[in-house]
């Protein structure tokens, strides 16, 4: 097995991401070696477990831990109540108890129901994080937000509930359809434009080798965001950079676009909307064009103005009178800007 790269994040009881590749296979250790005694369920969904589900359980199996599973259908439609509840029901039947933990073993769905199960289960049992996608590898599985979607809304129900650890293992990716590949590169892309530097060179060659690099990065700077401000008091709410006409993309689209794809366009968007407004250097939308046609991304949407507007007004995190919009001054430095609904409808005119 080649390097093992290890982050680590200090909230709340501190913990590990490594990223590398065969680690599917470390698991069992790494639990008998945090979780001497327990016992635990690993939670997948049904398009990763013919994959991915037997390889763990040996090596649970392995390191002589007693360990159940839980399949849920795979896909965000998926991530309610009613699975959340098939999830917490499982860990039950198994007799899991508080000293036992659950295993996410997938995407952002997975894991941000699985930490929500282990969040509430018995009013709180460890969870651990094995991410199977390029997104949950660079963002949902680090910083301990977990929740699952209401009838009136994504992400509505939740906790804040951290894992103990992180397991990026890179091989998975080699399975992983390109639509879904292109959506988490739309996160790191994101990320580069809030980083620069190094990152911001890697996004702009789209070279498979430099998947690893770009995710172990991405995790370092949000380790040191949600280390900074776990709760998305200040510092935090700039991982939303691109998010809000992304949100109103999705939503306009009925969530037909997927999540990545939308922030691409949404990133592309506010990027030329700084350039054109003189918020920003004048060059962001070039550099920030040129690495999303790297990852075969989009730059453009057919929705309006009014439509996302419209949309916009609806979203968590809207105000009564506006919203916080992340304005890139350059590649490398971002800032928060609070907008009533005139500018933001401004930003998003001649931005598209
Ligand atoms: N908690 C957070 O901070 C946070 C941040 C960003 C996004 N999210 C959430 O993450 C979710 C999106 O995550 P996602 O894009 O990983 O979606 P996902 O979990 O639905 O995975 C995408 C698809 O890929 C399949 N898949 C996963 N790994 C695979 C592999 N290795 N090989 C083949 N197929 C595989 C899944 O079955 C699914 O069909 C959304 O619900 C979003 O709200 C959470
Ligand atoms: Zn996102």
């Amino acid at each position: 097995m080649s390097e093992i790269q290890t982050i680590p994040v200090q909230v709340g009881k501190g913990y590990e991401v490594r990223v590398g590749h065969g680690l599917l296979d470390t698991v069992g250790k790494a639990v008998k070696e945090s979780f001497p005694d327990s016992r635990t369920v690993i939670v997948t969904d049904s398009n990763v477990a013919p994959l991915y589900l037997e390889r763990v359980l040996d090596s649970l199996r392995l390191a002589g831990i007693d360990a159940g599973s839980c399949v849920f259908a795979a896909g965000e439609t998926h991530k309610n109540m009613e699975t959340l509840t098939g999830i917490l029901n499982e860990a039950a039947l198994f007799r899991l108890n508080r000293k036992d933990l659950l295993i996410a073993l997938g995407g952002g769905v997975c894991g941000d129901m699985t930490g929500f199960a282990a969040g509430c289960y018995m009013r709180g049992i460890p969870f651990i994080q094995i991410p199977t996608t390029v997104l949950s590898m660079v963002d949902s599985s680090v910083g301990g937000k977990c929740a699952v979607d209401l009838p009136a809304g994504k992400n509505l129900a939740g906790v804040f509930h951290q894992p103990s650890l992180v397991l990026c293992d890179i091989d998975t990716l080699d399975t992983l359809p390109s639509e879904f590949f292109a959506d988490g590169m739309a996160e790191a892309v994101k990320t580069a434009v809030l980083t620069g530097g190094r990152l911001a060179e890697l996004c702009l060659t789209p070279d498979r080798d430099n998947v690893r690099s770009i995710i172990t990065e991405c995790i370092r700077y949000k380790a040191g965001v949600v280390q900074r401000d776990e709760r998305e008091l200040g510092e935090r709410k700039l991982l939303n950079l691109g998010h809000t006409a992304g949100h109103a993309i999705e939503k306009c689209s009925g969530f037909q676009v997927p999540h990545g794809h939308a922030v691409a366009v949404g990133t592309a968007m506010i990027a030329r909307a700084a350039d054109l407004k003189g918020l920003s250097d004048g060059s962001v939308s070039e550099t920030v064009e040129k690495m999303l046609l790297a990852w075969d991304l989009p730059l453009h949407t057919s929705f309006s103005a009014d439509d996302l507007l419209e949309a916009s007004k609806s979203d968590k995190k809207a105000g009564g009178a506006g919203i916080t919009a992340v304005i890139p001054r350059s590649v490398g430095h971002c800032e928060l800007m609070d907008l009533t609904f005139d500018e933001l409808y401004e930003l998003f005119r001649i931005g598209l």
